[in-house]
């Protein structure tokens, strides 16, 4: 048998204006996953630990040991690795032309807790197939990677978006130009680029907060929407971080959403205000991110948020972080 311990960092989906095509990576926040692969059923079942949850293929057999302090679905079937790594497993075995299914657990040990925003499941996909990959001999590219990690995002939400698994696995900010085939670009840094996020403790699932927004926009809307995604991609090319700030800017998703979050149009008044760049809901919420372009300006942020849910009586905890350039790793 054969294990690896991967790392794969929490993400900002949507950027605001780029719904479903871009999403930014976190710094020392996210997902520690180990992936056991066994040589055989003989020696899966003689010593993975929770066999008794496990998913079974023709392509692979998986089971799933929660050692996080995160509630997690009781079966493999139910969990977002599952998805990603038997895409993954059915793939391998069709390139190698092998007809030997895969054995293999996956432990979960360190977890972003889910529905927060920023990404829980995608790093657990994403350090699940990272992790795959360096055990099979690196058949698959980063591409391929996060094709097989948005099956986790379709599993829990209904699509498979990768606006949080293409940061998770490439790191720094991604964009996601089409889906068929998956088309990623990973975007310029600024050097001075900080992300406050705080995460209010009220569960909002991916998929509730997609089955809100409206099937159509209108041609007005999506003339504003594509002209702050150009907008945003510029600032980040030409290192215009106004411009950048400025195209932060939501039709599409924000107005609807920002209803799950208590006082959010006062909270991003009040951060705007303070010389934010650009403040918005986190993916699908429901945590809310503030760009800034110092750590003065971002601790300033993270004291607004902390006082904004303190006064609302809701729990919270906040992040404050530059821009994580370095995708999922082992550790
Ligand atoms: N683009 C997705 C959404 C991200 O907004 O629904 C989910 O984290």
């Amino acid at each position: 048998m054969k294990k690896v311990k991967v790392f794969a960092p929490g993400t900002v989906a949507n950027i605001g204006c780029g719904f479903d095509v871009m999403g930014l990576t976190l710094d020392g926040v996210g997902d520690v996953v180990a992936v056991t692969l066994y040589d055989d059923k003989d020696e899966f079942d003689r010593h993975a630990s929770a066999s008794g949850n496990a998913f079974v293929s023709t392509a692979c057999t998986v089971s799933v040991k929660n050692n996080s302090k995160e509630k997690l679905p009781e079966t493999a079937a139910k969990n977002v690795v599952t998805p990603a790594v038997s895409a993954m497993a059915e793939a391998f075995l069709e390139k190698s032309g092998s007809k030997e299914a895969l054995y293999m657990e996956i432990e979960i040990i360190d977890k972003i807790r889910p529905g927060s925003g920023i990404g829980s499941s995608a790093a657990s996909s994403a350090a699940a197939v990272y992790a795959l990959n360096h055990l099979l001999g690196h058949p698959f590219s980063e591409v391929k990677l996060v094709d097989f990690a948005m099956e986790g995002e379709r599993l829990i939400s209904g699509t498979a978006h990768a606006d949080n698994v293409g940061p998770a696995i490439l790191g720094g900010i991604v964009f996601i130009r089409g889906y068929n085939p998956t088309d990623l670009i990973k975007l310029p840094v600024p050097d001075d680029f900080y992300c406050t996020v705080v995460h209010p403790h009220i569960t909002v699932s991916t998929k509730e907060a997609r089955d809100i927004l409206p099937a159509n926009v209108s041609r007005k809307d999506a003339i504003r929407q594509w002209g702050n995604v150009g907008g945003f991609v510029a600032g980040l090319l030409l290192d215009d971080m106004e411009l950048l700030g400025r195209s932060v800017e939501d039709v599409i998703a924000e107005p609807y959403r920002k209803k799950f979050i208590p006082g959010y149009d006062a909270l991003k008044s009040r951060l705007l205000e303070a010389g934010m760049l650009g403040v918005n809901i986190a993916g699908s919420g429901p945590s809310v991110f503030a760009l800034s372009k110092s750590a003065d300006m971002a601790e300033k942020g993270r004291k607004i948020m902390a006082s904004h849910f303190s006064d609302q009586g809701v729990g919270f905890e906040t992040y404050l972080t530059q821009i994580g350039m370095t995708g999922a790793r082992i550790v």
